[in-house]
C-alpha cells in the first residue's frame, strides 16, 4: 500500500473545500458535471509559476540561459500562449510539435528541434520555420541538413555522458546502451564533433544531454555537469569551441506520498552553481545553459476526473473499481509502471480504509490506473481525482479500443474553458476510409 488517498496537505496548491477537491478555484465534482468525464483539468496559474520560477531562478543564478519547455510533456497550442510570454522557449521532437508551437504563438527563434530520427520532410520543414537549433542525433540527420539549408544552421549535438539517474528503468535514455545521443565514453562523440567542421551548412554550437525522468537526486546533475565540462575541456583543446550547453529535462515531481522532489529554485540553483563552479575549475568559458523542463512545469498543474462505474471484489484478493478512463488517457502505468493517487472528488479530505485497485475500461489486463489507493467505500457514479496528471498523459493519449481521448478544460480564478475540445466519434472515424480498388 503506497498511497493514503487524502489530498490535504499532500499537493501544496491543491485546496479542498467543504470536503471538495478544488483545482484552479473550481470545484472538481462541478467540472466533472458540467464537461462530463473522463476530463483532464488543467491549472493554469500552477503551471505559470512553476515555469516562471524556473525562468526567475536562472535569471539570478546564471542569466545567460534559456529555459526550453518539453514540448513532449503536453503539447496542445494553448501551453505556448503561457509559457512563451514568460520568456520561455520550446523542446520539440516532430513536425506536429513544430507545428502546435508554431501555432501557439512560440517564436522559431526560441525552438530547439530534437530527435534521434528526423524525417528528411521534418528537417526542410524546420529549416523552412527558422528553428534556433537542431539538437543532432545521427549522421543521418546532418547529410540532410547539408542537403537542405541554404546557410549555416546551428546544431547541438546530443551526446550520451553515461551518467544512470535514479528512475525507473524504462525511462532511463542516457545508460550506456541507449539510441539516444554519441557516447563520449568510446570516443563517438569527439570524433562525430570533430568532423562537422568541414560542413558548409552545420554549424556546431554546442553539446546536449538528458539524463533520465523524474530525478530527485540533485547530485545526479552534478555528475552530468562534471562529465559534460571535461567533454567540453577536451573539445577546446582541440580548438572546438563549445558555446552552449543543454542539460535538458528530468526533474522530478510528486504523484505519491513518498515522492520528495525538490522545488525549481532546488534544482536551478544547485546545477547553476555547479556549473559556475565546474568552469571556473576546468578554466573554460561559461556556456550558455539551456534546461528543459518538461513534467515539472505541467505535471502538478493536472488532474483527470474519472466516474467510477463497476466495482468488483474478488474474495480475498482485491476490489477493482472500474472507472471511465483507462490507458488511453494514461497509459503511463501499463509502460512504466507509474504510480498514483487519487481522492473522491467530494471527499478529498476524507480518510478511506478501504482498498482498491482503479482500473481502467481497456481490453487489456494491464489496464490498471492505480494498483493500490485507500479511499473511503466507493460506490458508482462517484467522481475520482487521480493527481498529477498534467505531464505525458494528454500528450501520450491514444483512440485504443476508439475510446475518444478526454478534453482539456483549464482552469483559473474559479473559471473554467476548454484548452481541447473533445473528440467526437465522427472525429475518429474522420480518416477512416473504405478502400476501393479498381477492379472492384
Ligand atoms: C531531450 C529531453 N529534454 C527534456 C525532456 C523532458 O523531461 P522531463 O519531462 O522529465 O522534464 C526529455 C524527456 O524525455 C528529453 O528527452
Amino acid at each position: 500500500m503506497k498511497n493514503s488517498g487524502v489530498a490535504r496537505g499532500l499537493f501544496g496548491d491543491i485546496s479542498v473545500d467543504k470536503h471538495r477537491l478544488t483545482v484552479g478555484g473550481c470545484v472538481a465534482s462541478e467540472l466533472a458535471h458540467e464537461y462530463g468525464t473522463p476530463l483532464y483539468v488543467f491549472d493554469v496559474d500552477r503551471a505559470v509559476k512553476t515555469a516562471k520560477a524556473y525562468v526567475d531562478v536562472l535569471k539570478r543564478e546564471y542569466p545567460h540561459s534559456t529555459v526550453c519547455y518539453a514540448s513532449k510533456a503536453f503539447c496542445c497550442t494553448g501551453i505556448y500562449s503561457l509559457l512563451a510570454p514568460l520568456g520561455l522557449g520550446a523542446d520539440v521532437v516532430s513536425g506536429g510539435e513544430l507545428y502546435t508551437a508554431l501555432k501557439g504563438g512560440m517564436s522559431p527563434s526560441k525552438i530547439y528541434f530534437h530527435g534521434n530520427n528526423k524525417t528528411e520532410s521534418e528537417i526542410k520543414y524546420a529549416l523552412d520555420a527558422g528553428v534556433e537549433c537542431f539538437v543532432v542525433d545521427s549522421a543521418l540527420e546532418v547529410e540532410l541538413l547539408e542537403k537542405h539549408a541554404v546557410k549555416p544552421q546551428n546544431v547541438l549535438v546530443r551526446v550520451n555522458p553515461g551518467v544512470e539517474a535514479h528512475t525507473h528503468r524504462f525511462i532511463q535514455t542516457t545508460t550506456v546502451d541507449s539510441k539516444f545521443g554519441f557516447s563520449i565514453a568510446d570516443g563517438t562523440a569527439e570524433s562525430f564533433i570533430a568532423a562537422l567542421g568541414v560542413r558548409k551548412n552545420v554549424k556546431f554550437v554546442g553539446l546536449a544531454c538528458h539524463i533520465g525522468s523524474q530525478i530527485f537526486e540533485k547530485q545526479s546533475f552534478e555528475v552530468a555537469i562534471d562529465k559534460m565540462t571535461d567533454f567540453i575541456l577536451r573539445l577546446e583543446k582541440r580548438g572546438i569551441a563549445v558555446e552552449r550547453l543543454d542539460l535538458g529535462g528530468g526533474f522530478g515531481i510528486h504523484y505519491i506520498d513518498q515522492d520528495l522532489p525538490l522545488t525549481p529554485e532546488g534544482y536551478m540553483t544547485n546545477s547553476a552553481r555547479y556549473l559556475r563552479a565546474a568552469v571556473e575549475k576546468r578554466g573554460i568559458k561559461p556556456p550558455h545553459l539551456i534546461v528543459e523542463p518538461g513534467r515539472s512545469i505541467v505535471g502538478e498543474a493536472g488532474v483527470t476526473l474519472y466516474t467510477v462505474g463497476a466495482i468488483k471484489t474478488i474474495k480475498d484478493v482485491k476490489t477493482y473499481a472500474a472507472v471511465d478512463g483507462g490507458m488511453f488517457d494514461n497509459p503511463r502505468v501499463a509502460l512504466y509502471d507509474a504510480d498514483y493517487t487519487a481522492v473522491i472528488a467530494d471527499k478529498a479530505d476524507i480518510d478511506g480504509d478501504f482498498e482498491y485497485a482503479i482500473a481502467g475500461k481497456c481490453c487489456e489486463s494491464g489496464d490498471v490506473l492505480i494498483r493500490s489507493v485507500k479511499l473511503p467505500e466507493l460506490r458508482t457514479g462517484d467522481v475520482i481525482a487521480v493527481l498529477s496528471t498534467g505531464a505525458y498523459h494528454y500528450s501520450m493519449a491514444s483512440n485504443y479500443n476508439r475510446n475518444v481521448i478526454p478534453p482539456v478544460v483549464a482552469v483559473k480564478n474559479g473559471r473554467s474553458a476548454y484548452m481541447v475540445k473533445p473528440q467526437t466519434y465522427e472525429d475518429i472515424t474522420r480518416n477512416d476510409v473504405i478502400p476501393k480498388f479498381s477492379e472492384d
